[in-house]
Protein backbone atom coordinates (compact mmCIF):
# COMPACT_ATOMS: atom_id res chain seq x y z
CA UNK A 1 0.00 0.00 0.00
CA UNK A 2 1.21 3.13 -0.36
CA UNK A 3 -0.64 5.24 2.16
CA UNK A 4 2.11 5.91 4.49
CA UNK A 5 1.85 4.25 8.00
CA UNK A 6 1.69 7.63 9.86
CA UNK A 7 -1.13 8.94 8.19
CA UNK A 8 -2.85 5.25 8.55
CA UNK A 9 -2.37 5.74 12.42
CA UNK A 10 -3.27 9.15 12.93
CA UNK A 11 -7.16 7.92 11.54
CA UNK A 12 -6.87 5.66 13.81
CA UNK A 13 -5.77 7.34 17.10
CA UNK A 14 -8.25 10.33 16.26
CA UNK A 15 -11.07 8.02 14.59
CA UNK A 16 -13.76 9.17 17.06
CA UNK A 17 -13.08 12.97 17.24
CA UNK A 18 -12.56 12.88 13.05
CA UNK A 19 -16.15 11.41 13.27
CA UNK A 20 -16.95 14.07 15.57
CA UNK A 21 -15.26 16.77 13.40
CA UNK A 22 -17.18 15.83 10.57
CA UNK A 23 -20.54 15.61 12.29
CA UNK A 24 -20.67 19.26 13.50
CA UNK A 25 -21.10 21.17 10.23
CA UNK A 26 -19.94 24.42 11.93
CA UNK A 27 -16.74 23.03 12.31
CA UNK A 28 -16.02 21.04 9.13
CA UNK A 29 -16.79 24.41 7.02
CA UNK A 30 -14.70 22.67 4.03
CA UNK A 31 -16.92 19.88 3.88
CA UNK A 32 -20.47 21.41 5.11
CA UNK A 33 -20.09 24.71 3.04
CA UNK A 34 -17.41 24.05 0.47
CA UNK A 35 -16.54 19.97 -1.01
CA UNK A 36 -19.80 18.22 0.09
CA UNK A 37 -22.09 20.48 -2.00
CA UNK A 38 -20.09 20.67 -4.99
CA UNK A 39 -19.67 16.46 -4.85
CA UNK A 40 -23.46 16.32 -3.93
CA UNK A 41 -24.24 18.60 -6.59
CA UNK A 42 -22.43 16.23 -9.05
CA UNK A 43 -23.88 12.35 -8.37
CA UNK A 44 -25.54 10.92 -11.41
CA UNK A 45 -28.49 8.97 -10.73
CA UNK A 46 -28.04 6.59 -8.44
CA UNK A 47 -31.80 5.39 -7.04
CA UNK A 48 -32.03 1.53 -7.61
CA UNK A 49 -28.25 1.32 -8.09
CA UNK A 50 -25.08 -0.37 -6.13
CA UNK A 51 -22.64 2.16 -5.01
CA UNK A 52 -19.71 2.19 -3.13
CA UNK A 53 -17.47 5.34 -1.47
CA UNK A 54 -13.64 4.40 -1.20
CA UNK A 55 -11.98 5.74 1.72
CA UNK A 56 -15.05 6.49 3.47
CA UNK A 57 -13.97 7.26 7.04
CA UNK A 58 -16.92 7.50 9.20
CA UNK A 59 -19.53 6.70 6.59
CA UNK A 60 -21.58 9.75 6.85
CA UNK A 61 -21.03 10.27 2.79
CA UNK A 62 -22.10 6.37 2.48
CA UNK A 63 -25.48 7.53 4.18
CA UNK A 64 -26.10 10.04 2.53
CA UNK A 65 -25.57 7.95 -0.77
CA UNK A 66 -28.09 4.98 0.68
CA UNK A 67 -30.36 7.98 1.50
CA UNK A 68 -30.89 8.86 -2.13
CA UNK A 69 -32.59 5.65 -2.61
CA UNK A 70 -29.50 3.19 -3.74
CA UNK A 71 -29.62 -1.01 -3.75
CA UNK A 72 -26.79 -1.14 -1.41
CA UNK A 73 -24.19 1.38 -0.32
CA UNK A 74 -20.84 0.11 0.43
CA UNK A 75 -18.24 1.78 2.32
CA UNK A 76 -14.17 1.36 2.18
CA UNK A 77 -11.53 2.86 4.15
CA UNK A 78 -7.99 1.25 5.22
CA UNK A 79 -8.79 2.74 8.70
CA UNK A 80 -10.09 -0.08 10.99
CA UNK A 81 -11.37 2.01 13.87
CA UNK A 82 -12.86 4.24 11.21
CA UNK A 83 -15.14 1.13 9.70
CA UNK A 84 -16.03 0.18 13.88
CA UNK A 85 -17.61 3.30 13.87
CA UNK A 86 -18.71 3.45 10.63
CA UNK A 87 -20.33 0.06 10.91
CA UNK A 88 -22.07 1.30 14.28
CA UNK A 89 -23.45 4.85 13.14
CA UNK A 90 -24.70 3.82 9.78
CA UNK A 91 -25.71 0.06 9.98
CA UNK A 92 -27.67 -0.24 7.15
CA UNK A 93 -24.72 0.59 4.69
CA UNK A 94 -22.57 -1.85 4.23
CA UNK A 95 -18.19 -1.43 5.67
CA UNK A 96 -15.24 -2.74 4.88
CA UNK A 97 -11.49 -2.37 6.18
CA UNK A 98 -9.47 -2.20 2.94
CA UNK A 99 -7.14 -0.75 0.60
CA UNK A 100 -8.63 1.28 -1.79
CA UNK A 101 -5.57 0.44 -3.98
CA UNK A 102 -6.53 -2.99 -3.90
CA UNK A 103 -10.17 -3.25 -4.11
CA UNK A 104 -11.90 -6.83 -3.04
CA UNK A 105 -14.43 -6.99 -5.43
CA UNK A 106 -15.30 -8.91 -8.34
CA UNK A 107 -15.49 -7.11 -12.20
CA UNK A 108 -18.23 -4.88 -13.22
CA UNK A 109 -20.21 -4.87 -9.61
CA UNK A 110 -20.90 -1.49 -9.02
CA UNK A 111 -22.64 1.06 -10.61
CA UNK A 112 -21.20 4.07 -9.33
CA UNK A 113 -18.10 4.67 -7.20
CA UNK A 114 -17.15 7.55 -5.32
CA UNK A 115 -14.44 9.13 -3.22
CA UNK A 116 -14.32 12.02 -1.13
CA UNK A 117 -10.50 13.82 0.23
CA UNK A 118 -9.23 10.17 0.11
CA UNK A 119 -7.18 9.75 -3.03
CA UNK A 120 -4.37 12.22 -2.02
CA UNK A 121 -3.22 10.10 0.37
CA UNK A 122 -1.99 7.59 -2.29
CA UNK A 123 1.46 8.37 -3.88
CA UNK A 124 0.44 6.76 -7.27
CA UNK A 125 -3.05 6.82 -8.69
CA UNK A 126 -3.01 5.16 -11.61
CA UNK A 127 -3.26 1.85 -9.55
CA UNK A 128 -7.03 3.24 -7.99
CA UNK A 129 -8.18 4.49 -11.18
CA UNK A 130 -7.44 0.81 -12.54
CA UNK A 131 -8.89 -0.95 -10.10
CA UNK A 132 -12.14 1.52 -10.21
CA UNK A 133 -12.17 1.10 -13.25
CA UNK A 134 -12.01 -2.69 -13.25
CA UNK A 135 -15.69 -2.88 -9.93
CA UNK A 136 -17.26 -0.62 -12.06
CA UNK A 137 -19.88 -1.54 -14.89
CA UNK A 138 -19.62 -0.25 -18.34
CA UNK A 139 -20.95 3.56 -18.78
CA UNK A 140 -20.94 4.20 -14.71
CA UNK A 141 -19.28 7.40 -13.06
CA UNK A 142 -16.15 7.63 -10.68
CA UNK A 143 -16.96 11.28 -8.66
CA UNK A 144 -14.02 11.72 -6.90
CA UNK A 145 -12.24 14.63 -4.65
CA UNK A 146 -8.72 15.71 -3.65
CA UNK A 147 -6.36 18.30 -2.61
CA UNK A 148 -6.20 21.09 -5.47
CA UNK A 149 -2.16 21.42 -7.08
CA UNK A 150 -2.60 25.02 -7.27
CA UNK A 151 -2.36 25.18 -3.38
CA UNK A 152 0.04 22.26 -2.73
CA UNK A 153 2.47 23.64 -5.16
CA UNK A 154 2.62 26.50 -2.92
CA UNK A 155 5.91 26.91 -0.10
CA UNK A 156 5.13 27.89 3.14
CA UNK A 157 6.75 30.85 4.71
CA UNK A 158 7.01 33.39 8.06
CA UNK A 159 8.14 36.28 9.31
CA UNK A 160 7.38 38.07 13.35
CA UNK A 161 3.68 39.09 11.81
CA UNK A 162 3.06 37.28 8.84
CA UNK A 163 2.35 33.02 8.05
CA UNK A 164 3.13 33.24 3.75
CA UNK A 165 2.21 30.58 1.54
CA UNK A 166 3.50 31.59 -2.07
CA UNK A 167 3.95 30.41 -5.91
CA UNK A 168 6.11 33.12 -6.99
CA UNK A 169 8.57 34.23 -9.21
CA UNK A 170 10.95 36.97 -8.27
CA UNK A 171 13.45 38.77 -10.31
CA UNK A 172 15.92 41.06 -9.47
CA UNK A 173 14.97 44.20 -11.29
CA UNK A 174 19.03 44.90 -11.64
CA UNK A 175 20.71 41.73 -11.67
CA UNK A 176 17.86 39.90 -13.27
CA UNK A 177 18.15 36.97 -11.02
CA UNK A 178 15.04 35.04 -10.57
CA UNK A 179 14.02 33.03 -7.94
CA UNK A 180 11.41 30.66 -8.14
CA UNK A 181 9.35 29.78 -4.99
CA UNK A 182 6.83 26.63 -4.67
CA UNK A 183 6.93 24.02 -7.58
CA UNK A 184 3.85 23.06 -9.07
CA UNK A 185 4.93 20.25 -12.12
CA UNK A 186 6.87 18.15 -9.68
CA UNK A 187 5.32 15.64 -7.82
CA UNK A 188 5.95 15.98 -4.05
CA UNK A 189 5.69 13.90 -0.92
CA UNK A 190 4.15 16.95 1.87
CA UNK A 191 3.86 17.14 5.35
CA UNK A 192 0.82 18.06 6.03
CA UNK A 193 -0.64 19.51 9.48
CA UNK A 194 -3.94 17.53 11.25
CA UNK A 195 -4.58 18.66 14.50
CA UNK A 196 -2.06 20.53 16.90
CA UNK A 197 1.05 19.36 16.32
CA UNK A 198 0.72 15.82 14.10
CA UNK A 199 1.41 15.38 10.43
CA UNK A 200 0.29 12.81 7.64
CA UNK A 201 1.38 12.74 4.56
CA UNK A 202 -0.34 14.11 1.37
CA UNK A 203 0.97 13.96 -2.37
CA UNK A 204 1.22 16.83 -4.71
CA UNK A 205 1.04 16.23 -8.02
CA UNK A 206 -0.15 18.74 -11.45
CA UNK A 207 -3.15 18.79 -12.99
CA UNK A 208 -1.33 17.66 -15.83
CA UNK A 209 0.42 14.13 -14.04
CA UNK A 210 -3.48 13.43 -12.87
CA UNK A 211 -4.81 13.45 -16.07
CA UNK A 212 -2.44 11.05 -17.07
CA UNK A 213 -3.06 8.73 -14.87
CA UNK A 214 -6.92 9.05 -15.47
CA UNK A 215 -6.24 8.39 -19.19
CA UNK A 216 -3.72 5.13 -18.62
CA UNK A 217 -7.05 3.99 -16.86
CA UNK A 218 -9.47 3.98 -19.67
CA UNK A 219 -11.85 6.94 -18.33
CA UNK A 220 -13.03 9.62 -19.91
CA UNK A 221 -13.31 12.79 -17.96
CA UNK A 222 -16.69 14.04 -18.13
CA UNK A 223 -16.36 17.17 -15.74
CA UNK A 224 -13.78 19.22 -13.82
CA UNK A 225 -14.51 21.49 -11.06
CA UNK A 226 -13.10 23.59 -9.15
CA UNK A 227 -15.48 24.55 -6.63
CA UNK A 228 -16.58 27.59 -4.46
CA UNK A 229 -17.65 27.73 -1.56
CA UNK A 230 -21.75 28.41 -0.40
CA UNK A 231 -22.76 31.61 1.36
CA UNK A 232 -23.32 30.83 4.36
CA UNK A 233 -19.66 30.10 5.09
CA UNK A 234 -19.12 33.68 4.90
CA UNK A 235 -20.78 34.54 8.07
CA UNK A 236 -19.33 31.39 9.90
CA UNK A 237 -15.32 32.29 8.92
CA UNK A 238 -14.94 35.10 6.56
CA UNK A 239 -11.34 34.41 6.27
CA UNK A 240 -11.89 30.97 4.62
CA UNK A 241 -14.61 32.28 2.70
CA UNK A 242 -12.27 35.15 1.11
CA UNK A 243 -9.73 32.97 0.37
CA UNK A 244 -11.62 29.93 -1.51
CA UNK A 245 -13.16 32.45 -3.26
CA UNK A 246 -9.64 33.57 -4.57
CA UNK A 247 -7.85 30.38 -4.21
CA UNK A 248 -8.93 26.72 -4.30
CA UNK A 249 -8.09 23.95 -1.77
CA UNK A 250 -9.76 21.12 -3.64
CA UNK A 251 -10.66 20.25 -7.11
CA UNK A 252 -13.59 17.50 -8.46
CA UNK A 253 -13.11 15.17 -11.23
CA UNK A 254 -15.99 13.13 -12.86
CA UNK A 255 -15.12 10.39 -14.60
CA UNK A 256 -16.54 7.62 -17.11
CA UNK A 257 -16.02 4.53 -17.86
CA UNK A 258 -16.65 3.43 -21.46
C1 LIG B 1 -10.01 13.21 4.89
S1 LIG B 1 -10.60 11.61 5.26
C2 LIG B 1 -12.11 11.61 4.31
C3 LIG B 1 -13.12 10.64 4.87
C4 LIG B 1 -14.49 10.73 4.18
N1 LIG B 1 -14.39 10.46 2.77
C5 LIG B 1 -15.12 12.09 4.42
O1 LIG B 1 -15.27 12.85 3.45
O2 LIG B 1 -15.43 12.39 5.58
C6 LIG B 1 -9.54 10.54 4.32
C7 LIG B 1 -9.84 9.06 4.48
O3 LIG B 1 -9.08 8.32 3.52
C8 LIG B 1 -8.71 7.08 4.14
N2 LIG B 1 -7.62 6.48 3.35
C9 LIG B 1 -6.36 6.94 3.17
N3 LIG B 1 -5.67 6.09 2.37
C10 LIG B 1 -6.51 5.10 2.02
C11 LIG B 1 -6.39 3.93 1.22
N4 LIG B 1 -5.24 3.61 0.60
N5 LIG B 1 -7.46 3.11 1.09
C12 LIG B 1 -8.64 3.40 1.72
N6 LIG B 1 -8.82 4.48 2.52
C13 LIG B 1 -7.77 5.33 2.66
C14 LIG B 1 -8.36 7.51 5.55
O4 LIG B 1 -8.31 6.42 6.45
C15 LIG B 1 -9.48 8.50 5.85
O5 LIG B 1 -10.59 7.89 6.40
Amino acid sequence: MSTDKRTIDWYNDNAEGYTKHVQITTESIYHSYYEKPAMYSLLPDIKNKKVISLGCGSGEDSEYLRSLETSQSVGVDISEKLIDIAKSNHPKCDFRVMDMEKINFPDSSFDFAYSSLAIHYIENWTNTFKEVYRILKPNSYFLFSCGHPLRSSMTASQNETEKIRQLAIIKNKITEETTIVGNYLDRNKLDTKLGEKSFVTTYHKSIGEIVGEIKEAGFLIEDFVEPKPLPRMESISPNDFKRLNKIPEFMIFKLKKI
